[in-house]
């Protein structure tokens, strides 16, 4: 990392974590220089990083100010206290969503999509095409049950970014994190077992304990400081829960990443109820900060604690190309892999390690991420602008996912039944539960943030005010085309 890099990391810091608000002026380039003892240039490259990063603008002859949309968003509250382990629903609410083919015509602002448009992925595309031509036919052949070991290598490097010391032997390849996931629940739960899950939570993870006849204990998430750990510690003691599954990194729905000091005291709580934790981390790598956050496995002294990620988030979700590093349940996840899909599809693999070998994953992280962060803020603008001013709306640390709480009239099923009649799909918030709470919540995609996005988001605004109480709809709504 470069010195202006550094620089503007504790920058940004300092500004999201509010100390410099909105509009208030940045030091001088001569003063900062001189309190880092740094050049000018320094300052200079790192003020040009915050200013593409939207986070700052320069005036001229007046100096550099904190960006005026900068202002954080009203958060949704924490869901209501854990009760009971309950057995999961909405498979219907999630069928419909996921069943449906890719439609240029349709604006699909509910998918969990990454923006796959982008340059950096070229050489992906390369390698791919590569891999397909060659003719030593391993490309063709079965993989063995832990999956190709160049790219599990690459895995385990890129595993120090998170803070974890990972042995390639340790790792198993997936077809992507869905995979894991599964593996992992199967790995350390029973049939009629409890698994805590964050609520909400990822409707794949929850469909999965509905597959598997475990059952699903909520544990009510804060979108700022993440899982209640009260509310754990609470339902640790009261049931013989088997795992705690969460995503503490870039939250899917919520965006938050739960502090180093909470992934350690959840750690612990694991520890004490002798639990597995399944971490999810498919977003990880996509913390707009720098360095990324560390996982919870970075602190895992049992292995207990299961990691899942993937490349859907970071690269492209048609790879199905996903890894776990099961801990001390290596052998009964090589198992379930085996029984599940035998082994993974070879050639993604291969062209995947491949790109990473050759350089060009890094530069693409750090592209997506910039790209992220500035549609967040343009999408939160938005948000501002149209939606009612009731509306609820989440400050995600990472990833490309809103999270918004309307009126408790909005029912977001009905909502995203009349959207689809006109071209545009939400993911309604039943989803992201097991007993179909969060009816009036929503979930938006701003992987891509373009004119198409906008009108989108403004026709969802305008119907959200229809169904909303009169008296608090917002009297501006976007002007639609
Ligand atoms: C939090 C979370 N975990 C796991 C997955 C599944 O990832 P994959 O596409 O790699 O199976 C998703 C995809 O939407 C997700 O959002």
């Amino acid at each position: 990392m470069h010195r202006y890099e550094r620089l503007a990391e504790e920058l940004r810091e300092r500004i999201e974590g509010g100390y410099y608000r909105p509009r208030d002026r940045l030091p001088s380039v001569r003063e900062l220089a001189r309190a880092h003892g740094v050049s000018l240039s320094t300052v200079q490259h790192a003020y040009h990083l915050l200013e593409d990063a939207q986070l700052i603008e320069a005036r001229p002859k007046s100096g550099y100010f904190v960006a005026p949309q900068r202002e954080r968003p009203v958060l949704p509250p924490v869901g209501r206290t854990a009760q009971r382990p309950v057995e999961v629903s909405q498979w219907e609410q999630v069928r419909e969503g996921t069943c449906m083919l890719p439609d240029s015509d349709l604006r699909h602002l509910g998918r969990g999509m990454p923006d796959i448009d982008t340059p950096t992925l070229k050489p992906l595309m390369r390698s791919l095409s590569r891999v397909s031509r060659r003719q030593d036919l391993i490309g063709l052949n079965y993989d063995t049950l832990h999956g190709r070991p160049e790219l599990r290598e690459q895995i385990a490097r890129l595993a120090v970014g998170h803070g974890c010391r990972l042995h390639p032997d340790e790792l198993i390849v997936t077809t992507g994190c869905h995979e894991a996931i599964s593996i992992a629940m199967r790995a350390v739960c029973e049939p009629g077992g409890i698994i805590a899950v964050d609520s909400p939570s990822f409707y794949g993870a929850l469909q999965s304990i509905r597959a598997y006849g475990m059952k699903a204990m909520e544990i009510p998430t804060d979108p700022q400081n993440g899982i209640s750990l009260e509310a754990l510690e609470l339902a640790l003691e009261q049931w013989p829960i088997r795992a705690i599954q969460l995503t503490p990194t870039c939250n899917n729905p919520l965006g938050y990443t739960l502090s180093v000091e909470r992934k350690r005291a959840l750690y612990a709580l694991a520890q004490r109820f002798d639990v597995a934790i399944i971490e999810d981390d498919v977003y990880g790598d996509l913390a707009y900060g720098f360095p990324r956050p560390v996982t919870i496995k970075s602190f895992d002294e049992d292995g207990r604690v299961l990691l899942c990620s993937s490349f859907s988030k970071t690269l492209a979700p048609g790879l199905r190309l996903g890894w776990m590093a099961p801990g001390r349940y290596l052998e009964r996840a090589l198992h379930m892999k085996y029984v599940g899909t035998g082994s993974t599809a070879t050639q993604g693999q291969m062209a995947v390690a491949e790109f990473i070998r050759e350089g060009h994953f890094e530069p693409h992280l750090r592209r997506m991420r910039a790209q992220y962060q500035r549609n967040r803020n343009a999408m939160l603008d938005l948000i501002a602008e149209a939606f009612p001013a009731s509306t609820r709306v989440s400050y995600p640390a990472g990833g490309f996912l809103l999270w918004l709480e309307c009126d408790t009239e909005v029912d977001t099923v009905a909502l995203n039944a009349r959207l689809m009649a006109e071209g545009i799909r939400i993911a309604p918030g039943v989803m992201f539960s097991a007993t179909g709470k969060y009816r009036h919540c929503l979930r938006l995609n701003f992987a891509t943030f373009d004119d198409a996005t906008r009108d989108a988001v403004a026709r969802i605004a305008t119907r959200i005010g229809e169904l909303s109480a009169p008296a608090r709809v917002n009297p501006t709504p976007l002007a639609l085309p």
